[in-house]
């Protein structure tokens, strides 16, 4: 659509900063020129009474960034762009990690990347790296300046060094950006305390309990726990202040157009600084309305399109990862709805099926993970998520009442029986973990745990029993071939490829005490790591496991994430099955979630269409002639197959 005015003001901005419409930077014009009309109509819908030079802002800041993004990076982005949804393949396999845990600093991770090619990894997400203060950080999500790296990590010159050497490398970064709120500590924050009422603006702040008490009737509690409630009492400015996560970390105020403009700027700081994948955290929660849960409300989704359409236009080349955690239903719009649909997000993490796993493997029942994946095959072309088996937060259990129901349990007992196995409370489980966030008032509850304890591995080592340890081996593989094979970029969570079982050394510090998350946040022993290359070891078990998986995720394209993904009916409830597609090739993928072998017909490789006669399962290299339905092949306890037509 031409819209004679606005077509004039981008014109003219563009002009004046000496933009080459017909010449380099055409594509850039060209972008531009696409996308006008959307920011401007997001723009309006979320401040429409601000004047026309409040857009021109806007409009400044997106030349800007284009203007001092590198070549190097400009040159990136041609390439994704000729690549057509580079995101999307097989050939990107994620690793999160805190660079302290792992090995203490920036310059020192440079020479770890060839331990990350060694497994086959290729994006890192590193945990939050700006400055925090020390003992308020929430894990680095209280920042204190977006964009200073944090001394405990280097540098943000050593940011610098080791993006170039990714680079190198052919390796991609993804790092977050914390739009939701900024520590306490953050200048804003201190102008606001000192009582500058335009910072003061820039934050949720009340003289009396007025409006936070209507707010509470209607907002959930985060952390009931360790931080109940959503509002903070400043003694200094004698004001409440909105603070949904902890107390130290207070809520930005997106009604006022400063607020985006200023975080606008930070997100394309990231982008200018070579990150590939942003990693928008906790954006379910950035728009508050009174008489709201002030979750998932639709100016939050105003606020993502509108940067989507932004960096499209100055930082092409970087996709949006929305960390929001919340039920498969509104997962769905985080990808953009009606005119927007694949225009928001690029990413989101399929929190559900990443639950639904762990309910597989505690149950031995796949029924509640088959009952869902109607909602999740909703996500449209284009987009993708972030498979994972943990991260480093809890594990919900978010998952609909109504799957449980469907898979003929009974919603309540069922999550309550998932929460005692995990947290070992139930006598005949295996795993250690602990219940986090516990909610007295609603019975809710997360699990802490690392993917090793939560499978055995640490009772197991402490029983002496190889053949228990051999079984939670069998569960940690089992665990990662299914979200690494599902469809999406699977995101390994640092120390998990060398079996790490839970740290209770955070009970002894105060600054992480009161949040046992950190139980599944580890320090990496590189003498433990080295075993990774000692044969028969735990460690070499499941670091050899995985790099298998990520090697055969690599080889074929029908792991890329082009809703090329069908479940196949096994008639075994202890069983999923399924198929990955790419033009004439398919891949079936097995897995047995429980305790006993499974005997399953060979008429399910006819199931979809004809099959071919022989078949190859992947792992063992064993070919496998088709059968009758009549005859059996069988699944061990707690393993995968991953059958290729030969
Ligand atoms: C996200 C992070 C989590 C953090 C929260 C508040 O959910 O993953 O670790 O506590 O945001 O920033």
């Amino acid at each position: 659509m031409y819209e004679t005015k606005l077509h004039q003001l981008v014109n003219n901005c563009l002009q004046e900063c000496e933009i080459n419409i017909g010449g380099e930077d055409n594509l850039f014009y060209t972008r531009f020129v696409a996308n006008t009309s959307a920011i401007h109509f997001l723009y309006n819908e979320l401040y429409q009474d601000r004047a026309a030079a409040d857009f021109k802002v806007l409009i400044s800041c997106i030349i800007a960034a284009y203007k001092s993004r590198s070549s190097i990076l400009k040159a990136k982005d041609l390439a994704k762009e000729r690549e057509g949804h580079w995101y999307l393949s097989n050939h990107i396999t994620g690793m999160s990690l805190y660079v302290d845990k792992f090995c203490g600093n920036l310059e020192n991770l440079e020479d770890k990347l060839g331990y990350f090619k060694k497994l086959g990894v290729n994006l890192l997400h590193l945990m939050p790296l700006m400055e925090s203060p020390e003992g308020e950080s929430d894990g680095g999500y209280a920042v204190s300046d977006f964009r200073k790296v944090d001394k405990k990590f280097g540098s943000t010159e050593n940011l610098v060094e080791l993006q170039q050497k990714m680079i190198n490398e052919d390796m991609y970064l993804m790092l977050d950006v914390v739009l939701n709120h900024t520590s306490h500590k953050h200048e804003w924050a201190m102008k606001a305390r000192a009582g500058d009422k335009c910072y003061q603006d820039y934050f949720y702040m009340y003289q009396d309990r007025t409006v936070p008490d209507e707010f509470e009737k209607t907002m959930p509690e985060i952390f009931p726990e360790s931080s109940p409630g959503n509002f903070t009492w400043s003694d200094e400015c004698k004001q409440w202040v909105m603070t949904v996560f902890h107390g130290y970390q207070w809520d930005l105020n997106y009604k006022n157009p400063e607020v985006f403009m200023e975080m606008l700027e930070v997100v394309f700081f990231y982008a200018n600084h070579g990150v590939d994948i942003l990693r928008i955290d906790a954006p379910a929660f950035i728009w508050k309305e009174l008489g709201t849960t002030c979750q998932n409300l639709p100016k939050a989704h105003t606020i993502l399109r509108l940067i989507k359409q932004c960096i499209e236009i100055a930082t092409p080349g970087m996709a949006l990862l929305g960390e929001a955690i919340v039920a498969p239903n509104e997962i769905m719009k985080y990808f953009g709805s009606g005119s927007f649909t694949s225009k928001e997000c690029d990413f989101a993490y399929n929190a559900t099926q990443m639950a639904l796993q762990w309910d597989a493997l505690a149950t031995g029942n796949t029924k509640i993970m088959l009952a869902a994946q109607h909602e999740l095959l909703q996500k449209p072309f284009g987009t993708s998520w972030i498979t994972y088996v943990r991260c480093h937060d809890d594990i919900g259990l978010g998952y609909d009442d109504y799957m449980i129901r469907n898979a003929g349990f009974n919603p309540y007992e069922h999550r309550k029986f998932l929460k005692e196995y995990y947290s070992g409370s139930y006598n005949l489980s295996p795993a250690s973990g602990a219940l986090f966030s516990v909610n007295p008032k609603t019975q809710d509850a997360r699990i802490s745990g690392t993917l090793a304890s939560l499978c055995g591995l640490e009772k197991a080592i402490n029983s002496g029993d190889d053949s228990f340890i051999a079984t939670s081996i069998n569960k940690i593989l089992l665990m990662q071939a299914h979200s690494l094979l599902l469809g999406g970029i699977p995101m390994l969570f640092y120390g998990d490829e060398a079996g790490y079982t839970n740290d209770y050394s955070y009970k002894n510090d105060p600054a992480t005490s009161y949040d046992n998350r950190w139980m599944h946040r580890p320090i990496i022993d590189w003498t433990k790591n080295k075993k990774v290359d000692k044969e028969g070891t735990v460690e070499q078990q499941i670091f050899s496991g995985l790099q298998k998986l990520i090697n055969i995720r690599k080889s074929y394209p029908a792991f890329g994430d082009f809703k090329n993904l069908t479940w196949v009916a096994a008639h075994n409830d202890h069983v999923a099955i399924y198929l990955r597609t790419f033009d004439e090739e398919k891949v079936y993928c097995l897995f047995n979630f429980s305790a006993e072998t499974a005997y399953l017909s060979w008429d399910i490789f006819r199931q979809n269409g004809p099959a071919s006669d022989s078949l190859v399962e992947c792992i063992s290299g064993k070919s496998y002639q088709l059968l009758s339905g009549a005859e059996n092949i069988v699944l061990p306890a707690f393993k995968f197959y991953i059958m290729k037509s030969g």
